[in-house]
């Protein structure tokens, strides 16, 4: 069977590495993949954006270097990525008869409008922090002079991860929406903005996989987002992350499946745009309960580079029964142990770093290395972005998964290497209690 997979990064190689392990995956496209992905995949040199090329490629007309053999077509699509989704490469996809997972735009608009998610949660009951919607630059500088601070203000669409800025001060917050709504610094994304009440807490990530009738959570995880050692510096797409996340506790856990994803499920059935593939709650345990700070419409990342791996149910299967209505016949299991995954970053990043620099990866643990950004370059895998790479060790307890994972890191090296060295020390302490 023919397999295709949408996207280029840590995600994308971790679901890749993880599809591979069913016999009935045969050929796996990466569109576009990256330097690393081609170990395990055969990348084809088409943007993620592109939606009238991937179609194409999927139905066998596409050509060009690696297009499908003469008569061949894509059997299972995963779009994995956030634009595609909200531009609808799953409807496109559909029509052509071709069975995928991951949400049709109507569905993935969950994430790609903010606006959207907080008026869901408004009509539905589902608890979040709470907001006003402004569309005119002038009401919400106004508003700001009444707002309580610290305030979060929010560009409505997406903004590669970007559009939340968290305000000390009023002034800070009136900053933010200037660039936002007077500069357009994102764009058409920020025409609209939300203001919300600033929450505080743990956070913790639930992915979830869901067909519109069953929801299953996945194992939970805990992101690090910023940039320096003990949670400091400038925030970014991810710095490492481990599973399961301890302020995740049982009771918590409940009370999230009853009052937060089965509600959101239903919600979005009751909207006529049932949701179908992975489903991604962002959540934070306030003291009046946990609270939606954010729904993605996909894979996180690098959360994925944890829970895959933690995965014991074949992931195809899943995947297949996600998008056949069929989620409710599996049972979908995780390992019973811990994960963690270290990113390793080209120095300098976010703001500014070199490329091009020769990665060198011990083959001992080449299987559990997610490249994220690297090319190709004469035989010889170079760094070609910020975020590098992830590497993931397992482990039965997370002080032997963080072990571990430091472990793979020293197999790993690459010119002006950076990387986080406490992964997992917050989650450490909270097990601790
Ligand atoms: P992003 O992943 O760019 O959407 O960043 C969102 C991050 O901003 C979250 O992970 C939180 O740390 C923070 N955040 C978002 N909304 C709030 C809120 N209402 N209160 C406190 N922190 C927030
Ligand atoms: N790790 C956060 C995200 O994937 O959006």
């Amino acid at each position: 069977m023919n397999i295709m997979v949408i996207g280029g990064g840590g995600r994308e190689h971790a679901i890749i590495k993880k599809l591979r392990e069913n016999k009935r995956a045969g050929r796996i496209y990466a569109l576009p993949g990256n330097g690393g992905i081609a170990e395990d995949a055969v990348c084809v040199d088409i943007a993620a954006t592109d939606i009238d090329a991937i179609v194409s490629f999927a139905a066998g007309t596409w050509q060009g270097e690696n297009a499908l053999p003469a008569g061949e077509h894509i059997d299972f699509a995963v779009v994995a990525q956030d634009d595609p989704l909200a531009l609808g490469c799953v409807d496109r996809l559909q029509e052509k008869g071709i069975p995928c997972f991951g949400p049709t735009a109507d569905a993935a608009v969950i994430e790609s409008s903010k606006v959207f998610a907080k008026d869901l949660m408004k009509r539905y009951g589902i608890p979040t922090a709470r907001y006003e919607v402004f569309t005119d630059e002038e009401a919400a500088l106004d508003y700001l002079d009444e707002a309580p601070v610290p305030t979060v203000v929010k560009a409505d669409g997406l903004a590669l991860g970007k559009g939340v800025v968290i305000a000390q001060t009023r002034e800070e917050a009136k900053e933010a929406v200037h660039q936002m709504m007077g500069e357009h610094k994102f764009g058409a994304s920020g025409d609209r903005i939300v203001i919300e009440e600033f929450l505080t807490g743990p956070e913790v990530t639930v992915l979830s996989f869901t067909d519109g009738r069953t929801l299953v959570p996945m194992v939970s995880s805990m992101d690090h987002k910023r940039i320096g050692d003990g949670d400091t510096g400038l925030n970014t797409g991810g710095m490492g992350v481990v599973a399961p996340n301890p302020y995740y506790t049982e009771e918590i856990a409940e009370q999230c499946m009853r009052e937060i994803f089965l509600p959101t499920m239903e919600a979005m059935n009751r909207e006529g745009r049932t949701f179908r593939g992975c489903l991604y709650f962002g959540l934070m345990i306030t003291e009046q309960g946990p609270k939606v700070i954010e729904y993605n419409c996909r894979f996180g990342d690098p959360e994925a580079q944890v829970v895959l791996p933690l995965l014991e149910t074949d992931l195809l299967t899943v995947m297949e029964a996600v998008s056949d209505n069929r989620l409710a016949e599996i049972k979908v299991s995780f390992k019973h142990e811990h994960a963690c995954c270290v990113v390793m970053a080209s120095g300098g990043y976010p703001v500014s770093y070199g490329k091009g620099y020769e990665i060198t990866i011990d083959k001992e643990v080449a299987a559990d290395t997610f490249i994220a950004g690297a090319v190709r370059k004469d035989g010889k895998l170079v760094t070609s972005g910020g975020r590098v790479l992830g590497v993931t060790a397992t482990g039965v307890s997370l002080a032997e998964a963080v072990d571990a994972a430091y472990q793979k890191v020293e197999k790993i090296s690459f010119e002006k290497a950076y990387y986080r060295h406490d992964i997992g020390a917050r989650a450490l302490e909270a097990e601790i209690g």
